[in-house]
């Protein structure tokens, strides 16, 4: 089987969680989480950042921090992971999803001003599948309304939008280090800001809001989500060669696009739109012929051994939100014909070019054998 995202560590990241390991830091302190953290603000572009568990517990802080309560609303993708949304209601706040575009799959800037209350405190922007959000327009959205830009670059880690680094435009941003990241270390998020009132709030949430004269009286309901020193040892030589990272995944997107692009009833993303480059931290698949669903392509792709991964499901029809009869008002017909037309092919960091080759070549088969 081919695998949808293998991820790759090369043989100075296991040596250097050996020895970490070995000098017995295992767990949130240590000299290697901090090298870490330091070594990504800088390559970011922020003042300060915090490692955190995962991604979605760094939109759990990142929300937390700007002090989202009951009866604020936050615009957010509708067509996106769902921590997203769910780290909104957990504060008892309102998700206000905005439908993505049909072809870039980001959400569509000219419906968010639509959406803007006098409850609006804070905008999610979300770089979706490594096809930059033209956050700069969403930047002036948020100045003219006086409103909080938290930045989701989880699936961008060292791309950049106008020379600049994804993750450097929002006054909160957020990274994800799930084994399918461009830098992974198993698990793993981070916050960002250079926001100094943000700062310490970020450190505080996610590690239980220690008492700051008798450490276990707790100030306030804060949450475990500190990341390890193994983690990060994991990570450090990452970063070191992130540029070289990058420069892999445009050429598998690249090279997917190339022979996929002139296909009929199958759209592949452009590796440049108006000058906005496009990392593919997924190649995505979207089927423009309603004969043939993502579900029916993607079974016939893993006969031949190939395996791939659905679409995000939209905000607007998750079965966790209609249980608890959380109900979004709108029209998202474009992140509903993306879930159930889209798919993602082979695309992790070890994916070879004979493995594009031979998955391009299934896709042609397929096309033939159902004739659209
Ligand atoms: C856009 C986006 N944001 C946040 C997350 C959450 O990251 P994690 O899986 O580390 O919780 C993901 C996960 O893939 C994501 O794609």
């Amino acid at each position: 089987m081919i695998s949808v995202n293998k991820f790759k560590l090369k043989k100075r990241d296991k040596q250097k969680l050996i020895s970490t390991l070995n000098n017995n830091w295992i767990s949130s302190a240590g000299p290697e989480v901090t090298e870490f953290e330091n070594k990504f603000k800088k390559l970011i572009g922020k003042k300060y950042c915090s490692s955190v568990s995962s991604g979605s517990a760094a939109l759990d802080v990142a929300f937390k921090v700007i002090n989202l309560k009951k009866n604020d609303e936050v615009i957010i993708p509708n067509f996106t992971i769902i921590s997203s949304a769910i780290s909104v209601i957990k504060l008892g706040a309102k998700p206000v999803p905005i439908d993505c575009d049909f072809y870039n799959w980001n959400m569509k800037i000219n419906l968010i001003e639509k959406k803007i209350s006098k409850k609006t405190k804070a905008i999610l922007a979300t770089h979706i599948y490594g096809y930059p959000i033209e956050i700069d327009k969403i930047k002036k959205i948020c100045k003219k309304y006086k409103l909080i830009l938290i930045e989701d670059a989880a699936e961008m880690v060292g791309h950049k939008y106008q020379g600049k680094y994804c993750g450097s435009f929002g006054d909160l941003s957020i990274f994800s280090f799930y084994s399918n990241k461009h830098i992974t270390t198993g698990e793993g998020g981070m916050v960002l800001t250079s926001v100094k009132k943000f700062k310490d709030k970020i450190f505080d949430y996610k590690n239980l809001c220690f008492g700051k004269q008798n450490r276990f009286n707790h100030y306030d309901i804060g949450w475990n989500y500190r990341y390890t020193n193994l983690q990060a040892a994991l990570g450090i030589n990452q970063i070191n060669r992130i540029e070289k990272i990058i420069q892999k995944k445009k050429k598998i997107g690249k090279s997917y696009y190339n022979k996929l692009n002139k296909l009929s009833n199958i759209y592949i993303q452009k590796p440049k739109i108006k000058n906005i480059e496009n990392v593919y931290w997924v190649v995505g698949i979207l089927i423009l012929n309603k004969k043939m669903t993502a579900k029916k392509f993607r079974n016939e792709l893993k006969k031949n051994n190939v395996e791939t991964r659905s679409f995000f499901w939209p905000m607007n029809k998750q079965k966790a939100f209609n249980k608890y009869n959380i109900k979004f008002r709108g029209n998202f017909p474009n992140s509903e014909y993306l879930s159930k037309y889209g798919f993602y092919v082979p695309s992790g960091l070890n994916t070879s070019q004979n493995d594009i080759n031979y998955v391009c070549r299934c896709i042609n088969k397929i096309k033939k054998k159902y004739n659209f």
